[in-house]
């Protein structure tokens, strides 16, 4: 499912209200230069996801699912001095394409890629009693989201904001018949929200780069 004036509004949209900016651009040059795949969130999403880490005043942010690090730099640029991002990523070569991006973009200090399954990190950083999470991004396997959810809430706070990317999937979230694990990893996950007692929250369809997909917002409270 496509439309022409999707990726036409996204070039408008990036040209109006986002800066030029080599060092993203570079970013993306490098993940396709190295051949991973172009699942990176797009400029306007990846806006998105700074605008939330600054909005909460994100001092620790968690990444699951890193990729080449585009979306672990547009967020890592939120923190203040002294903040922190963990990013989880189960490739050791996408991790390598990250960590080299994060240093071009001088965030190396602060932004760390762990490179395991993600659910083995995320034991360990609740076995480690890790401060918690201001802001977490989920954008990993899908299969997996309810599992990092509950994870997600055990390692943030009231007032922290977890994201889910990829939750609609051509609309195909809506179908309750599919057998694609993506989309029933998305429906588990929508469920596990709306269930919470814990947690407010929203999720929207989006169209634009990459096609017509969205994403979910949940807001801790106490
Ligand atoms: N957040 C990135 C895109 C992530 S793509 C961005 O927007 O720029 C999803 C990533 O999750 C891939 O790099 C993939 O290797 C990783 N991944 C898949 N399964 C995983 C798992 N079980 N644990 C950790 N990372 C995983
Ligand atoms: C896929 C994964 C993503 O994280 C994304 O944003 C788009 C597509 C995928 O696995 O197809
Ligand atoms: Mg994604």
């Amino acid at each position: 499912m496509s439309d022409p004036r999707w990726e036409a509004v996204d070039a408008y949209l990036h040209d109006a209200l986002l800066p030029a900016d080599p060092v993203l651009d570079a970013t993306l040059a490098d993940a396709r230069a190295a051949g991973l795949p172009a699942i990176d969130v797009s400029p306007t999403q990846g806006a998105l996801l700074q605008l939330l880490a600054l909005a909460v005043g994100a001092e620790r942010i968690l990444e699951i699912g890193t990729l080449g690090g585009y979306s672990t730099i547009w967020l890592a640029r939120a923190l203040p001095p002294g903040g922190r991002l963990i990013s989880l990523e189960i490739d050791p070569r996408h991790a390598e394409v990250a960590r080299s991006n994060l240093r071009r973009a001088g965030l190396d200090d602060r932004a760390e890629v762990r490179v395991a399954p993600a659910a083995d990190s995320l034991r360990a950083l609740a076995a480690s009693g890790a401060e918690p999470f201001d802001l977490v991004f989920i954008d990993a396997d899908k299969p997996s989201n309810a599992g990092y959810f509950a994870a997600a809430m055990d390692l943030t706070r009231p007032g922290s904001i977890v994201v889910v990317d990829n939750v609609i999937r051509d609309g195909r979230v809506a179908d309750a018949a599919s057998t694609d694990p993506a989309v029933a990893g998305s429906r588990r996950v929508l469920e596990a929200i709306g269930a919470h007692p814990r947690v407010r929250a929203t999720a929207l369809q989006t169209v634009g780069l990459k096609g017509y997909d969205g994403l979910a917002i949940a807001l801790v409270r106490s």
